[in-house]
């Protein structure tokens, strides 16, 4: 068995180690998640020890690495990973099974430190028929100013960070992969995620599409515990397939044939990674599905929406910004759970934080429309230099993302909220329309209950009078733009009902007429009319 030796981190990001790399547990596992998908793992699974989560594991079927590959990365190579030749997205980036490679910065195994004060590697690596263990200690150096140290006062020097020591163990071929095993946890993490079940102590249900329906019941995330937010938040950022059926309901989309192709190879491409992630027996995908399906509602009056393509391709102080994707407006109604409103960006397939429902600081004033509004930037070409060193946001001044933003929100200016408002005035008429139908089904049925089944409604604006009733002919003849009506719409509407209880009861004998016209107005004002 080997010594403790001291993990070295290149200075310059030893400051932003100390800021803490992670928002939250999700974040470091989602490195787990992404290293995994780098080493063209087809599974793997992490489990949490619910509710104690006093262990957190992740093990992956990839392609392991070498007892020396760790080795140099514990003692030089954090903060500088070798993973990808370049970085702008050209070939030669991806792995043997032609994945995308994620890694890029030689930092993300580090953030487990976020959850754990020690964790164990082992590592089965099938080039090389060989095994090992690794056990590695991590400083307590989050927020300590001791360890802080900015680029100015050290600039080269390696720091330590902890202390690791290996030892080879047997190969095993049926153990092929990389299994971390976090112990020791910390407590601000331990303690929140337990404290958080108090309210809602679920498990996890052991179906994705019962997962999914337990968060629209309670129509957002946050409600639910500290650990299903994690659950979601994977399932959000990981570069997982989208449900079999699709992200889509194509039949109640509008979109163009060419965005819908597009999108139909994207969930096509994510399929053929054949990446599946499970967290406590429970396998994740994506969680989009537009529109919902509201089972309150009849089929036809499903919420409908439509899709705007994303395609761009813009050069940014000489380098290129690509973008491809989607956003989705939902006609008048707001996406649900609220956690998919607003736009995502993802890189390779990661999502880079989470939805942000203020549309980059769109410069409106926020709208019940935003809600309508869920999206997924995907880039790629570009951007990557402006992500901050927690891959979970992005320095704002970046040339960029300042592109993107200025993309993003012409679009949303000259396209899609226009059209939002458009749909709502469409639904604003509509409802209208149905009203007015509504009103005339009644008045015909209570003029049929007073003159017989054989009298038809008509309208002429030939005669003087707003309302005659032709007893020759049985026809009711309305005058909706007789000048003896007023000029107010509501208020014509409500002189023509009185006018057909006067015309009605003007029909019986005198000495019933003042009854009957109390009656009608009294029956019309049961029904709604009035
Ligand atoms: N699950 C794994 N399977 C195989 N190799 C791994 C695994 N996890 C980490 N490694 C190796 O460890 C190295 C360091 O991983 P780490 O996540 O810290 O950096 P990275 O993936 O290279 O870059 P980034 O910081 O952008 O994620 C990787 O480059 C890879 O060689
Ligand atoms: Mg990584």
């Amino acid at each position: 068995m080997s010594d403790w030796q001291d993990i070295r981190v290149s200075s310059k990001i030893l400051g932003h180690v100390s800021a803490g790399i992670y928002r939250s547990p999700a974040g470091a596992i989602k490195e787990l998640v992404s290293n995994a998908f780098d080493a063209d793992a087809t599974r793997v699974a992490i489990t949490t020890n619910w509710p104690s989560f006093d262990i957190i594991t992740c093990r992956d079927n990839g392609s392991g690495m070498s007892q020396e590959k760790f080795e140099l990365i514990m003692t030089q190579e954090i903060g500088d990973s070798d993973k990808r030749l370049a970085i702008d997205g050209s070939a030669g980036d991806l792995t043997d099974q032609g994945r995308p490679i994620i890694g890029w910065l030689g930092i993300g195994m580090l953030g487990v430190a976020q959850i754990c004060h020690e964790f164990k590697l082992i590592s089965h690596y099938k080039k090389d028929r060989a095994a090992f263990k690794a056990s590695i200690r991590l400083g307590d150096f989050r927020g300590e100013e001791k360890h802080y140290i900015s680029q100015e006062q050290v600039p080269k020097q390696p720091i330590d960070v902890g202390k690791f020591k290996i030892e080879p163990i047997d190969y095993d071929p049926d153990k092929v992969g990389t299994y971390i095993i976090a112990s020791d946890m910390r407590s601000a993490f331990v303690v929140k995620f337990r404290e958080s079940l108090a309210d809602n102590p679920l498990p996890l249900p052991s179906k994705f599409s019962e997962f999914l329906k337990v968060i629209h019941r309670a129509r957002s995330v946050k409600s639910l515990s500290d650990y299903w937010q994690m659950v979601w938040e994977l399932s959000v950022a990981c570069p997982l397939s989208y449900k079999d059926e699709g992200a889509f309901n194509w039949n109640k989309i509008e979109v163009e044939p060419e965005l819908r192709k597009q999108l139909v190879e994207l969930q096509e491409t994510l399929r053929t990674y054949q990446f599946e992630v499970v967290i406590d027996g429970l396998a994740l995908r994506k969680p989009n599905q537009y529109p919902l399906f509201d089972p309150r509602l009849p089929k036809a009056k499903q919420t409908k929406g439509k899709l705007f393509s994303l395609n761009k391709s813009v050069k940014v102080r000489g380098e290129t910004l690509k973008l491809s994707g989607y956003i989705y407006l939902q006609y008048s109604r707001a996406v649900e759970p609220m956690e998919l409103r607003g736009l995502l960006i993802r890189i390779r397939n990661i999502a880079i934080g989470t939805y942000d429902p203020n549309l980059f600081e769109f410069p409106q004033v926020p709208s019940p429309r935003f809600n309508w509004i869920s999206g997924e930037i995907y880039v790629e070409k570009g951007l990557e230099f402006a992500l901050n060193i927690d891959r979970d946001s992005f320095n704002e001044m970046n040339p960029h993302f300042v592109k993107l933003r200025e993309v993003i929100h012409s679009l949303l200016e000259d396209e899609i909220l226009l059209e939002a408002g458009r749909g709502q005035r469409k639904l604003t008429a509509k409802k209208h329309e149905n009203m007015q139908q509504e009103k005339q089904t009644k008045l015909e049925s209570l003029i049929h209950q007073e003159l017989g089944d054989d009298y038809a409604l008509a309208s002429s604006d030939e005669q003087q009078f707003p309302l005659i009733i032709d007893t020759d002919q049985n026809l009711v003849v309305m005058n909706n733009q007789s000048e003896l009506l007023p000029n107010s719409k509501s208020k014509r509407e409500l002189v023509q009902f009185i006018a057909h209880a006067f015309e009605i009861s003007m029909l019986v004998p005198a000495n019933e007429r003042r009854e009957k016209f109390y009656q009608l107005l009294s029956n019309f004002a049961k029904s709604g009319l009035l």
